[in-house]
């Protein structure tokens, strides 16, 4: 009997942790961890273009990451900026389809500005679609769909009889994108931090001790190939 290949996850989501303690470690301010997880976000793009992954949403910046000391804010910003400007050539290059969700317009001018720029220059591409989740919490996305939902019930586009898990998935930020199949979170924390509460309610989980900036494809291979091994049931028999 011939064995069936490893299915492929089509959307993988990544909590990109442990970047502090990275920093820390090596007795460096913790900026220079967040510098050092670009390369492994370069990493898991060419991997997941490699394994023909569809969707790779990556959480960049949560709600609840505004209350960190305003310094830290700066730097994140200021290197998401950068990381755009500097990256977009490649997504280009690499036929990467950029898209973000979150509270977008809570970021600074410059960051936004930029973000705004690089999803419309990438928009044609029809490789692997990158989703940044910026200023972004489960939570938020979740109040957000409601009032969605309520402002439609208002207008009369939407009966309330209608309302199901499909037609308020519509109203969510990622109603454009199929719901992660594999979650990935490093620095070996167990707990969501507000990611993707709603779409992850089927998604395999995978943590690794490895902290953000040193995570690398072959630990990308690891984690899909660790999905293909699963039995995923729906709550079915
Ligand atoms: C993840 O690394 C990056 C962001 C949350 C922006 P952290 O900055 O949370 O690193 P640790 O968890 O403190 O090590
Ligand atoms: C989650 O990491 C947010 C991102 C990776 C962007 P945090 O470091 O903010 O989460 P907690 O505080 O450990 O739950
Ligand atoms: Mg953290």
């Amino acid at each position: 009997m011939p064995t069936t290949a490893s299915p492929v996850p089509r959307h993988v989501a990544v909590i990109m942790d442990g970047n502090g303690r990275w920093a820390k470690e090596r007795g460096l301010p913790r900026r220079e961890g967040h510098r050092a997880g670009a390369d492994s976000v370069r990493e898991v793009l060419e991997g997941c273009t490699e394994l023909k992954v569809e969707f790779l949403t990556l959480y960049a910046f949560s709600s609840e990451n505004w209350k960190r000391p305003k310094a830290e804010v700066k730097a994140l910003m200021v290197l998401l900026e950068r990381f755009l400007k500097d990256k977009t050539p490649e997504l280009i290059e690499k036929n990467v389809r950029l898209q973000a969700i979150g509270r977008l317009n809570d970021l600074p001018a410059a960051a936004v500005n930029q973000l705004h720029r690089s999803i419309e220059a990438t928009a044609d591409n029809s490789g692997l679609t990158l989703i940044l989740a910026l200023s972004y919490g489960g939570r938020e996305e979740i109040i957000d769909g409601v009032k969605s939902v309520l402002r439609n019930v208002q207008e009369g586009h939407l009966d309330p009889a209608m309302l199901d898990p499909d037609v308020f998935g519509k109203h969510l930020y990622t109603r454009y994108y199929p719901d992660p199949d594999l979650l990935i979170r490093t620095s070996g924390e167990m707990r969501l931090s507000n990611f993707l509460l709603w779409q992850v309610s089927y998604a395999e989980i995978y943590v690794t001790k490895k902290y953000w900036p040193d995570f690398r494809k072959a630990d990308l291979r690891e984690a899909v190939a660790d999905y293909g091994k699963r039995q995923r049931r729906f709550g079915a028999v």
